[in-house]
């Protein structure tokens, strides 16, 4: 593997006689470059694993790597890292990097940032003429928003064994095309688990856009991730039976719909009550046809909350309403390494923390037992999974600087 890292780009050149560092036009610029992939007609992203979008996504993070030396590794679980040293010989390696597909009409900042952000950081570190003692990677992880399969950070749960292949094999997208054969489709092999690479990642550090907009309420540009909530997806089947919309007399009825719309109604009441929150954001309606009672509605049931006490309880009284509601994932409340969480705060200017009710690569792999963590950048707003998604450029390029010396520390300067 090459020892040398050459510079994408040269837009941070600054004089001699300073540190070269990010310009807020950079991690711009490295955003554009990947604008045009997966757009949608609301303005937003549907990039979802395994398809065409998926592939030139990956096509360009190794053409990223590659024209800055770097030697790309794609792991069993399809997920790919582009690394500056060589993780066998002077590994483990320090690995920062996120995902490149989204939500269905996500933002551009959701994984984009952490990848880009994640090139950008070595581009300033190589031009500062810095030599890492451990090497350094870039990963960009297969599958984290579970858009098309349905299981969230599939890439990272493979890996590390958490999801088994036989069962992300065997999960199927809306037009029941299996993950299986997806991936063999896209010309990749049979996916499982990966004990070698992930052994190569001996620190995992993700920057990611902030999911909320506690850092906008503080002031602040960066924070330091402690925690991920607690969190998990539920399938709901509510069977009813078709018939006539114009002939059917009320009384007569059984509509899936409205058994629904109770459920929509009974998880944002159970939210409350629990201090939780619960979202219907995904419903399949059979036939779905306008001028028919529906025979079948299959909805999915996201709750989350600080403790998983909460969680469960919001998801109890949901299956009370609905009769029964079937777990897909779960996953407990994970720490990030909070020795690492106080360094990397005290090393940016006593950054906050934070904990998050978002789901990362970063926390399957900190369950796994990798030292991890995550830096989050100011969204104004606050708002995510959504078009409106936004990061100023003076804040992606102080994610960028934090990375640089997030990176500096973790992997040392070679003697
Ligand atoms: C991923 O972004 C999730 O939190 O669902
Ligand atoms: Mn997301
Ligand atoms: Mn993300």
């Amino acid at each position: 593997m090459s020892a040398e890292v050459r510079p994408r780009r040269q837009r941070g050149d600054t004089p001699d006689t300073q540190r070269p560092e990010c310009h807020p036009a950079d991690v711009r610029a490295g955003l554009a470059d990947l604008a045009h992939l997966g757009r949608a007609p609301s303005g937003g992203y549907r990039r979802f694993a395994w398809t065409r979008e998926d592939a030139e996504l990956r096509d360009w993070f190794t053409g990223e790597a590659k024209a800055r030396g770097l030697d790309v590794a794609a792991d069993r679980a399809g997920n790919l890292v582009a690394w500056w040293g060589d993780p066998d010989a002077d590994g483990p390696g320090v690995v920062t990097g996120s995902h490149l597909d989204s939500v269905p009409d996500g933002g551009a900042f959701d994984g984009p940032l952490g990848v880009v952000s994640a090139f950008a950081a070595l581009d300033v570190l190589r031009a500062d003429g810095f030599r890492p003692a451990r090497p350094l990677g870039v990963a960009c992880f297969g599958d984290e928003e579970g858009a098309r399969f349905g299981v969230a950070c599939a890439g990272s749960r493979i890996l590390t064994g958490a999801l088994t292949a036989e069962r992300a094999a065997g999960l199927a997208d809306a037009d029941g095309v299996s993950m299986a054969e997806a991936v063999t489709r896209a010309g990749h092999a049979p996916l499982g688990p990966d004990p070698e690479a992930l052994g190569r990642i001996g620190t995992f550090v993700e920057l990611h856009v902030e999911q909320g907009r506690a850092l906008a309420d503080l002031g602040r540009a960066i924070a330091v991730g402690t925690a991920i909530h607690p969190h998990g997806r539920w399938r709901l089947d509510l069977a009813g039976r078709a018939d006539h919309a114009g002939t059917t007399r009320l009384v007569d009825r059984d509509d899936p719909m409205l058994a629904f719309a109770r459920v929509v109604l009974a998880a944002r009441a159970a939210a409350e009550r629990h201090g939780a929150v619960a979202t219907c954001g995904k419903v399949h309606v059979a036939p779905n046809g306008v001028n028919a009672i529906p025979s079948h509605v299959t909805a999915w049931l996201d709750a989350r909350g600080e403790d998983a006490e909460r969680v469960r309880a919001v998801v109890a009284d949901v299956a009370g309403e609905a009769g029964a509601v079937t777990e897909e994932s779960w996953t407990d409340r994970t720490p990030f390494d909070p020795a690492l969480a106080a360094r990397l705060s005290a090393l940016l200017d006593d950054a906050p923390l934070l904990p998050t009710g978002a789901g990362h690569d970063a926390g399957v792999l900190a369950a796994a037992g990798v030292p991890t963590a995550m830096l989050y950048v100011r969204n104004p707003t606050g708002i995510s999974h959504s078009p409106e998604e936004h990061a100023e450029d003076a804040d992606c390029a102080a994610g960028v600087t934090a990375l640089t010396a997030v990176l500096r520390e973790l992997a040392g300067a070679a003697r």
